[in-house]
């Protein structure tokens, strides 16, 4: 399986919808390293905020849509440019030719389809990691339930209110369809409506252990939430510091 973006229509509205408050936890990483990678990078939302804080970012987005918005953002931040590095890729199979002591990766595992897929992904992160090095990811333990559409989300961009709805649809047993639509109102009156669909992967924690340790990742901690709390069988969040040896 291959990467397929669900991000082309809908890059422009991510950060004003991303409502994970998760950049303080990645930065308490990033603040041991002088240099971290960030894979699946997006719009930046956590990768500027790094490189503000002096640490060099080497970002890998496949979505041209996302990177455009990436590079749109750091045109009006002149300062933390040289600290970045944006190049466009794949999380399996980018390739760098040198090692990191941190590779960060966040709302991306659950894009990855089948374990060939995430097996491939873990491998060459490990690839990219030093000896000591560390990979810290996060990921939604997806329901295997349809979801109808609901409202997810407002916000005022200018002179629109965006309202954004989600629902999701299985279509295989460990594959869900995700449809996002955003309207945009002018003045109380519908001016725009976009649809994006994307597909994610129906996983659960055992199998991400397994297949954690089966591309020879040690797990040091799992959280429940972006606050450190240790994680709780049954939680939708999972987030996992994982390193390639015991430190
Ligand atoms: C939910 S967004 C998160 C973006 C960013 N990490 C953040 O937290 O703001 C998921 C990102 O992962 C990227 N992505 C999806 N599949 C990927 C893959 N196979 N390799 C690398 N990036 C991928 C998407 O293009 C998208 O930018």
């Amino acid at each position: 399986m291959q990467y397929q973006s669900s991000y082309e229509k809908t890059a422009h509205l991510y950060d004003f919808f991303d409502q994970k408050g998760n950049i303080g936890f990645f930065c308490r990483y990033a603040s041991r390293f002088s240099e971290v990678l960030d894979i699946g990078s997006g719009t930046g939302r956590i990768a500027i905020p790094l490189a503000q804080r002096g640490t060099n970012v080497c970002c890998i987005e496949p979505s041209p849509a996302m990177r455009r918005e990436f590079m749109r953002k750091l045109r009006e931040k002149d300062s933390v440019v040289e600290n970045i590095l944006l190049i466009g890729g794949d999380a399996g199979s980018f390739s760098l030719k040198r090692v990191f002591p941190a590779a960060f990766m966040s709302g991306v595992f659950d894009h990855l389809l089948d374990d060939a897929w995430r097996l491939r992904v873990l491998g060459n992160i490990s690839r990219h990691l030093g000896p000591k090095g560390i990979l810290v990811f996060d990921v939604s333990i997806v329901s295997s339930r349809n979801n109808a559409l609901t409202q997810a989300g407002t916000c005022r961009i200018g002179s629109k209110e965006y309202r954004r709805y989600v629902g999701g649809k299985m279509i295989t047993k460990n594959t869900k369809q995700i449809k996002l639509v955003f309207e945009g109102y002018d003045s109380g009156r519908l001016v725009e409506h976009i649809e994006e669909y994307g597909i994610v992967g129906v996983i659960d924690r055992e199998k991400i252990l397994d297949l954690l340790h089966r591309s020879g990742f040690i797990v040091l901690n799992e959280y429940g939430d972006y606050d450190f709390t240790r994680y709780q069988e049954g939680k939708e969040l999972l987030l996992i510091e994982a390193s390639k040896t015991t430190v």
